[in-house]
């Protein structure tokens, strides 16, 4: 890894609505898992458990483009199988290069539905 090299451009970064998606149901969730969510409108995220709270980020590392929700959860950082680079899912920061963070959402569960503001 350098720092000269190009960040990929995330083409499945939502656009912001302030719209609430409901995803899915909280039991289908582990605590301690990883899911893609997809939205009817083509954007993709990547929604994590952790310790019974929920978090959203972009599903894309800014790497090379691989799919964050695969990645290795410990606590609340997830990394990036393909490299190993490192995002707290809390904020979205990149812990392994400056200037990589990412976008999170916010997620809130009504009645056992999940529900994503994007
Ligand atoms: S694609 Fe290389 S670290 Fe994620």
């Amino acid at each position: 890894m350098s720092l000269s090299e190009p960040r990929a451009p995330n083409p499945k970064r939502p656009l912001r609505t302030n719209r609430f998606f409901t995803v899915g149901r909280l039991e289908d969730l582990p605590e301690g898992a990883g899911a893609i969510i997809e939205l009817d409108t083509g954007a993709e995220l990547a929604l994590f458990n952790v310790a019974g709270c929920l978090y959203a980020i972009e599903n894309f590392c800014p790497h090379r483009g691989a799919s964050l929700a695969d990645g290795e959860l410990c606590d609340h950082t997830v990394a990036c199988l393909l490299h190993g680079w490192q995002f707290d899912v809390r904020t979205g920061a990149c812990l392994t290069e400056p200037e990589s963070d990412i976008e999170t959402y916010e997620v809130v569960i009504e009645n056992g539905d999940i529900k994503i503001k994007v």
